[in-house]
């Protein structure tokens, strides 16, 4: 765009939002500019906040008619750099638009806008003794519209699944600014191809997700955490077999020694026994009664009592149950501070021995001069591999050798039928690597499907595909 152009679009932003809500100021675009990754330098040309859908839809036809390409933003809290704005587009932030409309204890559900808060909701469902599940450490400030367009998943998912499982509605406004109502909170609508599971982990490229209907669930009672110190990967998926037999499991988290070091070293935080173990599982449960607790007490012993596990604590309190949490939930804040290059890999449960023993492979030999922090959901086969920056090395340097390790690993993980983003999403992070996970033929059916949704490619471009903007030789 020319600055002519930028200068006119900006004036009938203004007029439409008032200068109060189109933010052109250094420290809004800096602050909406970009999401939790560090690797790219903000650059949007202004922060837009409209207060209802009918702005939202003004806001496309005026970017549709100057060709100014639109950023979605949430609570910007992704970590594939999906909600980056470097190139001079307009950021579209959802913060304004963050309404509980309705809380339906009948229909144990909750509509409201897209920028509430994930916490918020969590809440409002509280408040009428219902549970929404889906739950991360980002919850305080994720927005329920943020987590729908990538498909949030999190700390429960081997229970409740990903944040999909919950959307029963959702109205998006497409890149025509067309509004779509999709599903209208239905359970049951079999009316033809459903538009709503499209939308949901379609990171922005096809749609500004507005509103949403999320079904709730009774909240689990009587839980308990359990930490267990063990010596090798390998023994992790066994006791998760083992677990999954006699405990409800509402968690199964794992994390390495060094990350526990770096949150006793960064946060101070309490170790959870004496001694250590090369590996922790943390595993969250519903309790079932005495005699259940004593199955469980008995599986951790014969798991110590065949050397796979050095010390194990179960919480007595729900504090307890809190800090034993803080252990796995502060990682990802913990090692930021060393500008972690992000791997979050997955496969289904039954292959991820093989898995784990194939990257450690490669993890050992390629990266013998990093430190390497691992954790993740490894009850539902997802794995955060975090490779962490030597302070004296140049960013530069570090991604090339961390991109020339990527291709191995996922060769590996393709290998076992596996997803190079198991959550994270695409973003600009994953892009050159999604041809590991998706076929060609897939690939070009996305570009087209996004065609259709936005004709004018205005929508979060450049981040899942890129499209050929030249023509239509997209595939
Ligand atoms: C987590 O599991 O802690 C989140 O996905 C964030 C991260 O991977 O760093
Ligand atoms: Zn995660």
């Amino acid at each position: 765009m020319t600055t002519e152009e930028t200068s006119a679009i900006l004036q009938e932003l203004v007029t439409l939002l008032g200068s109060g809500r189109c933010l052109t100021d250094e420290d809004s675009c800096n602050h909406f500019g970009r999401d939790w990754t560090r690797f790219a330098t903000p650059n949007p040309a202004a922060v837009l906040l409209p207060e209802s859908i009918a702005e939202v839809q003004q806001i496309i036809q005026l970017a549709r008619r100057f060709n100014t390409p639109i950023v979605p933003s949430g609570g910007r809290t992704g970590l594939s750099g999906g909600a980056v704005a470097a190139n001079g587009e307009l950021v579209l932030a959802l913060d304004r638009l963050n309404r509980i409309i309705d809380v339906d204890p009948t229909s144990r559900s909750i509509t409201c806008e897209a920028g509430a808060i994930t916490a918020q909701i969590q809440e409002a469902a509280k408040s009428i003794g219902l549970h929404y599940p889906v739950d991360f450490a980002s919850s305080g400030s994720s927005q329920i519209g943020g987590n729908i367009a990538t498909n949030a998943g999190g700390i429960q998912v081997i229970r409740y699944g990903m944040t999909r499982n919950w959307v029963s509605g959702l109205k998006v406004v497409t890149g025509t600014g067309e509004l779509l109502t999709l599903n209208r909170g239905l359970l049951k609508n079999n009316t033809g191809l459903d538009f709503r599971h499209l939308m949901i982990g379609s990171e922005g490229i096809l749609g500004i997700i507005v509103e949403a209907t999320l079904q709730l669930c009774s909240p689990p009672t009587d839980t308990a955490v359990l930490v267990l110190g063990v010596k090798s990967m390998g023994a992790i998926m066994s006791l998760l077999q083992r677990l999954q037999g006699q405990a409800d499991l509402l968690a199964f988290e794992f994390f390495s020694h060094l990350a526990l070091e770096k949150l006793i070293a960064q946060q101070g935080l309490r170790a959870p026994f004496d001694g250590a173990s090369p590996f922790y599982v943390l595993a969250e449960y519903e309790r079932q009664g005495e005699h259940s607790d004593r199955e469980l007490e008995a599986i951790v012993e014969q798991v110590m009592a065949a050397g796979e596990a050095d010390d194990a604590v179960v919480s007595q309190t729900i504090a307890q149950a809190k800090s034993l949490w803080q252990l796995r939930e502060n990682i990802s804040e913990t090692i930021a501070r060393w500008t972690p290059y992000k791997n979050d890999i997955s496969a289904t449960v039954s292959k991820v021995p093989e898995l784990l023993v194939k990257i450690g492979e490669v993890v050992e030999q390629r990266y013998p001069d990093f430190e390497v922090v691992w954790y993740g959901h490894i009850g539902d086969g997802n794995l955060h591999l975090n490779i962490l920056k030597p302070d004296s090395m140049a960013p530069e340097e570090f991604e090339t050798k961390c991109k020339s390790v990527s291709e191995e690993l996922f060769k590996i993980v393709d290998g076992c039928g596996g997803s190079v983003s198991a959550e994270h999403g695409v973003g600009l992070l994953k892009k050159e690597f999604l041809h590991y996970s998706r076929s060609k033929e897939e690939i070009a059916l996305m570009k087209s499907i996004k065609r259709l949704f936005d004709p004018d490619l205005i929508l979060n471009p450049g981040k899942v595909v890129d499209m050929d903007t030249a023509g239509r030789g997209d595939s």
